[in-house]
């Protein structure tokens, strides 16, 4: 079992040292609006509405909405570090980015998300959303969703620990955060895709990834 706490205190000096970075005008960091802990919806009528939804009204997301789809994927709700989806070792080996198009006051580009702080990093600008469309076999609605999830894995954090075996718990990992993205984009009225079928090393030379970073997923969200 790792020290919780301990990684805490990193994540907090990296989102730390990332906004004393942004103020240098190196690159921009964004205070998402805290996530909602409670909603109308139950989650049993959340996972019997749940269908991969492909087409998508032409009306920008929220910055409260993109900011509580972030949450549900990968945000901490413990104060030992813990998060929304369980993790082997609670090593935390998933990265989330995000492909904005249309969120109201957030302009469009590659953005990475930090649950510590529960903070957006601009790392690109510019839509990518035309080019990871061709980059997943020309399926439309990666181009047409106001946004583009992308979860990635740095599959070294679980396989120092695990070995081999560590492999199969990212990607599982990996399928819970896309559950409680699909779940909660439900919950809010939206929809999304899990998308696996794209050329992984396109999609890591659109978004810029490092070399450690492989994408699993990708999920568009919009309104239905
Ligand atoms: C691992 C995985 C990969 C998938 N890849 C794609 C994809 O590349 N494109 C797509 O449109 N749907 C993709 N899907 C969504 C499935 O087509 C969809 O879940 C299935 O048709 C059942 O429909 P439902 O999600 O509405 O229940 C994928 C689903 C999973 C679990």
């Amino acid at each position: 079992m790792p020290r919780p706490t301990s990684k805490i205190n990193l994540g907090v000096i990296v989102a730390m040292a990332a906004i004393a970075w942004s103020c240098l005008g190196a690159f921009e960091v964004k205070e998402l609006p805290p996530p909602r802990k409670t909603g109308p919806l139950s989650l049993e009528e959340a996972l019997s509405r749940r269908r991969s939804l492909r087409s998508y009204r032409k009306e920008p997301l929220k910055l409260q909405e993109l900011s509580q789809l972030l949450w549900a994927a990968q945000g901490i709700t413990d104060p030992r570090g813990f998060r929304t989806a369980p993790s082997a070792g609670a090593l935390y080996p998933l990265e989330v980015y995000v492909a904005v198009g249309e969120v109201k006051g957030l302009k469009p580009g590659l953005y990475r998300y930090h649950p510590s702080g529960h903070l957006l990093e601009e790392m690109a600008e510019g839509d990518k959303r035309r080019l990871l469309a061709e980059a997943a076999l020309g399926q439309p609605w990666v181009r047409e969703a106001p946004v583009v999830f992308c979860i990635a894995a740095v599959y070294q954090r679980t396989t120092k620990k695990y070995g081999r075996r560590g492999i199969r718990y990212v990607q599982m990992e990996a399928g819970h955060a896309a559950q409680n993205l699909c779940l909660q984009a439900v919950a809010l009225g939206l929809g999304g895709v899990t998308v696996g079928a794209f050329d992984d090393q396109q999609v890591k030379e659109i978004l810029g990834l490092p070399s450690d970073h492989h994408p699993l997923y990708l999920i568009p969200v919009g309104r239905p």
